[in-house]
């Protein structure tokens, strides 16, 4: 039984909640290794709409267990609104446990983070403002609180008189701003602690056994490969790991043992937040069909994403950083209709086309895109099987394929479950 991660392969929104949770109806545990409240999922079940931020998107499956990583950090209080909303609306919640080692996401990291943001002006990184940032640059300076601490009076209170007092200080010399209060916070996240006492556990261990035992897990990234600390576009990215190598460190499961690595990417492109994007289109037409069709607003943030093509440069890098197995294709219906459509297959810097992502983003803010076009096609919307798709359809999967250096798994024609069609079974669970 193999152990499979979803990663987004571009700058997040890639629709993995919807193949998520596709493959969620047959894992046995759903499993969230990093990011945070910054991811906004939106997955439709059973005609309901979910907007999931930081609950696994297995939830909606009663029998899986959905845990939330060590790589993950929590806002106890976004969390507890999240699993009292899915209460109300009748889903049992009961199978979701959170790592004793998840770091948990303060007041004081949220100021921060919109407080840092205001200041960095035009060079603001567009960030979501739910405290992300902050949050790991404390666990990795040693500054975190973990979601052990809320359990114990006495270990909460003395992590926070040793890193309250730093913390004040920069809010206070650096952005003036008043600073929190030790004891109100002490009560205010035990009170959390409390409330999610039974499902704070040592995840380590049973993402391992269910691994050991045979079981289905699925890993669910967020965000995105361009979004990644280290393989994204620097310093437009987010704090977290969501490459397919966050899997281990965000959970605890030895690298050797994820055996499957599905990497999902829209049929086009979409970024949110500043950084450069190379195949972006920018007040043309084609932005307008892409952005209006497939509904392309921020699930976090409301914001408009930006649109643009297919960028088959990316999508080789990250199918390499995440060493993906196989494709799952997302809103190829969004592209209905259309006369032609555009890959972009190189980008053209100082009279030299790059096929290989670069690092430096002035290179990435000044390249041309060299496009390549393939011709539209009616409907896809209502093919269930992939010899039902227009041939020229065919012909672009295809393509992206080769050009990606990986197959097509799975390719998603619509919202609902049933608007997938596997291409590849053997590729996934
Ligand atoms: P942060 O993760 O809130 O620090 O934001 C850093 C960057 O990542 C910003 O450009 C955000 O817009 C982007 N980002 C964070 N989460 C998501 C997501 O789930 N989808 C798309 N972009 C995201």
């Amino acid at each position: 039984m193999p152990t499979l991660a979803v990663v987004g392969v571009q700058w997040g929104d890639e629709g993995k909640g919807k193949v998520t949770d596709y493959l969620a109806a047959q894992a046995d545990f759903v499993v969230r290794y990093q990011g945070g409240a910054n991811a906004g999922h939106t997955v439709v079940h059973r005609g309901q709409q979910f907007q999931l931020h930081l609950v696994p998107s297995g939830i909606l499956y009663p029998g899986t267990i959905c845990l939330i990583g060590n790589g993950v950090v929590i806002d106890p209080e976004q969390l507890i609104h999240e699993l009292e909303d899915l209460e109300q609306r009748k889903i049992d919640t009961r199978s979701l446990f959170i790592s004793d080692r998840a770091h948990v996401i303060m007041p004081y990291h949220k100021e921060q983070d919109r407080l840092e943001e205001e200041r960095r002006g035009a060079g603001r990184i567009g960030t979501t403002g739910r405290g992300i940032g902050p949050c790991y640059a404390d666990k990795v300076a040693r500054y975190g609180i973990r979601m052990v601490d809320l359990l114990d009076r006495q270990s909460l209170e003395t992590v926070l008189r040793r890193v309250l007092p730093f913390k004040n200080a920069l809010l206070q010399s650096v952005f003036h701003h008043p600073g929190f209060d030790a004891e109100q916070l002490a009560e205010q996240y035990l009170r959390y602690g409390e409330q999610l006492r039974e499902r704070i556990v040592d995840t380590v261990t049973l993402v391992n056994e269910a691994a050991e035992n045979g079981k289905r897990v699925l890993f669910e990234g967020a965000q995105g490969t361009l979004l990644d600390i280290d393989f994204g576009t620097y310093p437009f990215v987010t704090s977290s790991s969501p490459t397919a190598g966050g899997v281990s460190t965000g959970t605890g499961l030895g690298p050797t043992r994820l055996q499957r690595v599905v990497g999902v990417s829209k049929a086009y492109a979409t970024r949110v937040g500043e950084g450069p994007f190379p195949s972006e289109e920018k007040g043309t037409a084609a932005e307008q069909w892409l952005r209006e069709r497939g509904h392309e607003y921020g699930t976090t943030t409301g914001r408009p994403r930006r649109c643009g093509w297919f960028d088959a440069v990316v999508a080789r890098y990250a199918v390499r950083v995440n060493g993906v197995t196989g494709l799952a294709i997302t809103k190829l219906d969004v592209l209905d209709g259309l006369e032609k459509v555009k890959v972009c297959v190189g980008y053209r810097y100082q009279g030299q086309v790059r096929r290989s992502f670069p690092t430096d983003l002035r290179l990435l803010a000044e390249c041309e895109p060299v496009w390549q076009e393939f011709p539209g096609w009616e409907a896809t919307r209502t093919a269930t099987r992939y010899d039902e798709l227009p041939s020229q359809a065919q012909q672009y999967l295809k393509a992206i394929a080769e050009l990606a250096g990986a197959p097509v798994a799975l390719v998603s024609v619509g919202n609902e479950r049933e608007a997938t069609i596997v291409v590849e079974p053997d590729l996934l669970f």
